[in-house]
């Protein structure tokens, strides 16, 4: 049966501090307010109203692919600082998640009684009504709301804000087809809430209404700067390790003010600073790119090498961010052509005629981006000359139109190669000496390994995590002695524990992940590595052993 949530928002409970009895006949509703016609107000969107301009709800919204989502956290108006809840709310595919969160470390939960939806549930709908380009009652009613509540911290005392209430619900009931329906189809919470809003309250309530896990140092998952790093970069560690993190706080920002194109400016990492590792050297290689940046020899080209695995990548996309730089990255680990750096031309729109298609490697360098060069080592000799003149001066790329292009100030380039693995080539030396600093990115250490394992799959279980580890450990190490063509390492991880934590089968679920990323093509060998490295830790597949702990947490 599907459970309207417009259906439920006649209530017997009163609205604090919304005082209308007037031409009420209707005993059922205490509040006491009703429609001329005889439409009767709706609890949950009124308090909704009453909570927003009570300074109880932050509202803002987050970028989300072309559109944007609504984001409120609303406080209980009676346990102000115990319960918060949050809904967030999908306008174009008209999905709203919702659930309660105790504003502190723990996770978002709590699901939505389908008997009485509650109150908050309702702010996104509001939130839609105000901005409603074609319908702006909402918007040119809701300065009356606001007053009213400034001057008397009540609603209802003036014939004005009433008839004003009155519009309010009038608008949301007759557009309630455009709010979510089912009571069943809301949907839990992500795990991880957005940190990046565009804050409205100043708008709608008007007063700043803060979000509290934007303004409270996290505790939970410890992963800030400096730990595990080697140096002791005192300075640069004890600052990130405060709750203004450099990820998020601009402070290694190359350009702050650079005018990127909305389109561009998107490609600038979002990562959150407790979902990831930024060890200390990084800060440290931050600060030299932007110190140097107006010298005569800026530090403009970086090679990240190490194991496969261990973060080079990742650690590219965080100094993009650090800089604030957009993200390109060109992966050489394909047998691919001089054209990923140089350019070619492709059909175009009309049948016939040709454009120059310019990738990423020349965007990144004619305007500015952090580019990596991802497995440098895997390019043919013939793609890296191309590199060689775009990584010193007079720093110029001849693109294969013919033109010749000038790197932008704002380009840096970061290298990244693994050590053994087979097809790699040995690095020239001319081009190795390009690169201005080589940092040699170690293997992850076990317990951060375990961490961001944990992050990124939503498996709580720590220790299983350690246990897959060590497989994926050994099985990355026969893979790389007998040359099979596979690769597992972290992120094969991650999905083996993605997986596990819906199957609690950590035996089954190698079948679909670590066992085929090591040698996709011979089942043979899957099999025994199945039964020499999975099996013997984990039992065999459906016996239903309660010993492998899996929690789903
Ligand atoms: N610093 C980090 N913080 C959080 N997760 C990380 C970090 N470094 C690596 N990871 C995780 O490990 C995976 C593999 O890292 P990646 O950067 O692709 O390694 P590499 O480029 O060295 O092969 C990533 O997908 C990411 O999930
Ligand atoms: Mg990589």
């Amino acid at each position: 049966m599907r459970r309207l949530l417009w259906a439920w928002t006649e209530t017997q409970r009163d609205i604090p501090d919304v005082a209308l009895k007037e031409n009420e006949t209707d005993p059922r509703v205490r509040t006491g307010i009703s429609f001329r016609e005889g439409a009767r107000i709706l609890y949950g969107p009124t308090m909704a109203v009453r909570c927003l301009l009570a300074g109880q709800v932050a509202v803002g919204t987050v970028r989300h692919g072309e559109g944007q989502l609504y984001i409120w956290e609303a406080a209980e108006p009676e346990q102000p600082e115990a319960l918060r809840w949050v809904g967030l709310f999908d306008p174009i595919q008209r999905r709203l998640y919702w659930g309660a969160w105790n504003g502190g470390d723990g996770q978002p939960g709590g699901q939505c009684d389908p008997a009485h939806p509650h109150w908050s549930l309702y702010v996104g709908a509001l939130l839609l009504a105000y901005d409603d380009a074609k319908n702006p009652d909402v918007a040119e009613i809701w300065p009356l709301l606001q007053e009213e509540w400034r001057e008397r911290g009540c609603l209802g005392e003036t014939a004005a804000s009433r008839d004003a209430l009155f519009v309010v619900n009038a608008f949301l009931w007759e557009n309630r087809f455009f709010y979510l329906q089912d009571v069943s189809e809301v949907e839990p919470l992500p795990s991880s809430l957005p940190r990046h809003i565009r804050d409205r309250s100043q708008e709608l309530v008007g007063r700043p209404v803060p979000f509290s896990w934007l303004t409270a140092p996290r505790k939970g998952m410890r992963m800030s700067a400096g730990d595990g790093g080697t140096a002791s970069d005192g300075a640069a560690a004890g600052c990130a390790a405060s709750s203004a993190s450099p990820l998020t706080d601009g402070r290694y920002a190359l350009a702050p003010d650079y005018p990127w194109p909305e389109d561009v400016r998107a490609l600038i990492p979002n990562f959150r600073p407790d979902e990831v590792r930024l060890p200390s050297y990084l800060l440290e290689l931050a600060d030299m790119i932007r110190q140097t940046h107006h010298s005569r020899r800026p530090l403009r080209n970086l090679l990240f090498y190490g194991p496969p695995g261990s973060g080079k990548s990742t650690l590219a996309q965080l100094l993009a961010q650090l800089l604030q730089l957009p993200y390109y990255a060109v992966n050489l680990s394909l047998n691919v052509e001089e054209d990923v750096l140089l350019g070619k031309y492709v059909p175009g729109p009309e049948p016939g005629r040709f454009r120059f298609d310019e990738p990423p490697f020349v965007k990144a360098f004619r305007y500015g981006g952090l580019v990596e060069l991802m497995e440098l080592n895997f390019a043919r000799p013939g793609v890296l000359g191309a590199a060689h003149s775009a990584l010193e001066t007079p720093y110029r790329l001849t693109l294969a139109n013919g033109e010749t292009v000038q790197r932008h100030p704002l380009c840096i380039v970061v290298a990244t190669m693994n050590l053994a693995l087979v097809g790699t080539q040995r690095l020239n030396e001319a081009l190795k000496s390009r690169f201005q600093r080589k940092v040699y990115v170690p293997p992850m250490p076990r317990d951060e390994l375990v961490e961001i394992v944990a992050a990124a799959s939503g498996l709580e279980n720590r220790e299983l995590i350690a246990r897959m580890a060590d497989v994926v450990e050994k099985m990355q190490r026969r893979v790389e002695q007998e040359g099979l063509p596979g690769q597992v390492g972290t992120r094969e991880l991650i999905d083996w524990a993605q997986d596990v934590r819906f199957t609690g089968d950590p035996v089954a679920s190698a079948w679909k992940t670590v066992l085929p990323a090591a040698a996709l093509e011979q089942r043979d060998i899957q099999e025994e590595l199945a039964q020499v490295l999975v099996e013997n830790v984990f039992g065999f597949a459906g016996d239903g052993d309660e010993s492998t702990g899996v929690g789903h947490g």
